[in-house]
């Protein structure tokens, strides 16, 4: 099989996480790669995937080859020395939009702005020539305008698209015509951590539900110390992404709990956390004869170590959909890989799903 041939959008903290975790595993062949929840995917390894275009918006990342960008302030994943697959590719610009929040411009420096139709035919070059398939966006919390960019893009050069953050773009019914119209997969939106936050509160607030443990109340909180968290201390950034981390948790539930009920979100950011992301969780509710329970969860995550294995795994039902030729969102995978697919299932059932995508002719 040949490899898959990936741009990002977004050389930030996740997408440093994934191409060292990559290399890492490529520099250690003895180890066996963990993780990730496949080895191989219809015959598709890890190694398999290639970042051959990158597009940012940092003056200390864009024009630069993409093995240094990645090292660049404020990106703060070092977990190998050196990236030499990916040396030769060099950082290109895309266009500003939406994508610097208030709190973020403290340290990010943007490059100057260039009229959007003309990084849009950059883009599409640098797309053709490189013979992109595949497109992740890793853009900030709250940048719709950019990602409704990037979404069109991948329409007009029918590249695939994994779309990592909380803009809906397969979960919108219009855009999600579109790539079905247009027969090119996406797989979003808003990436999963591997034993993250969302699947752990989902799972156990399905638990209650289905053991007929009544749920009062619950709440999940979440904190950390890189950008992401910067960005999100901005309330108007965050409409999106407490939707869809708090619709994943009411879609394991049979009757949904009142709004009053029920708090989701990303609530601060403290500096010296850095990619440790804190996850603090709580259900409490009723029992037989009306008596109390509750529980309490402390989760504690290198929140880059916990993305990069579901992306590598969306990159690759990507990948598979296009040896198919069938395009549109990618329901079973979204679901299973998502805070905010087309469609919610149970775990149980969004695995199976997606494993029964992976093994079909
Ligand atoms: N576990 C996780 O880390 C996780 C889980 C779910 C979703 N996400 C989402 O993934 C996204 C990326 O997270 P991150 O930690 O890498 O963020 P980050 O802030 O480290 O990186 C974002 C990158 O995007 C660049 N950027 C800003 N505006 C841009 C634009 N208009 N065009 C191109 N590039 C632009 C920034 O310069 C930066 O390099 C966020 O939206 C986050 O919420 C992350």
């Amino acid at each position: 099989m040949g490899r898959i041939k990936c741009a990002v959008v977004g050389v930030g903290n996740c997408f440093a996480g994934l191409v060292q975790g990559i290399e890492y595993y490529r520099k250690n062949p003895e180890q066996k790669v963990i993780g990730v929840m496949h080895g191989e995917m219809a015959g598709y390894s890890i190694h398999d995937i290639e970042f051959v275009a990158a597009f940012d918006v940092d003056s200390k990342k864009v024009g630069k080859p993409l093995s240094q960008a990645v090292y660049a302030e404020p990106n703060k994943v070092k977990w190998v020395d050196s990236l030499p697959k990916i040396k030769d590719v060099i950082v290109k610009q895309g266009p500003r939009l939406d994508g610097v929040g208030n709190y973020v411009q403290k340290v990010v420096d943007p490059v100057e702005e260039q009229p959007v139709e003309k990084l849009r035919e950059e883009i599409v070059q640098e797309l053709k020539n490189k013979e992109v398939e595949i497109l992740v966006s890793y853009l900030p919390v709250g940048s719709d305008e950019a990602t409704k960019f990037w979404a069109q893009v991948c329409l007009d050069t029918g590249t695939a698209f994994v779309n990592c953050m909380p803009s809906f773009i397969a979960s919108d019914t219009e855009w999600a015509e579109k790539f079905k119209d247009a027969n090119i997969p996406i797989c979003g939106d808003d990436i999963k951590g591997l034993v993250g936050a969302t699947i752990v509160h989902r799972t156990l607030a399905n638990l209650c539900d289905r053991r007929g443990a009544k749920i009062g109340q619950t709440y999940q909180i979440n904190v950390g110390g890189n950008t992401d968290f910067l960005s999100m201390k901005e309330q108007e950034r965050l409409n999106s992404k407490k939707i869809s981390k708090t619709e994943s948790v009411q879609s394991q539930l049979s009757q949904r709990l009142p709004d009053q009920d029920i708090y989701v979100g990303p609530s601060d950011f403290i500096p010296f956390l850095g990619n440790t992301k804190l996850m603090f969780m709580r259900i409490e509710g009723r029992m037989w004869a009306n008596i109390p329970y509750n529980m309490e969860v402390r989760l504690e995550v290198d929140d880059k170590a916990n993305s990069a294995g579901i992306v590598v795994d969306a990159i690759r039902y990507c990948k598979i959909a296009l040896d198919r030729k069938t395009g549109g969102p990618l329901i079973g995978p979204s679901a299973w890989l998502m805070k905010h697919p087309p469609k919610q299932f149970t775990d149980g059932k969004a695995q199976q799903m997606a494993e029964e995508f992976a093994k079909a002719e």
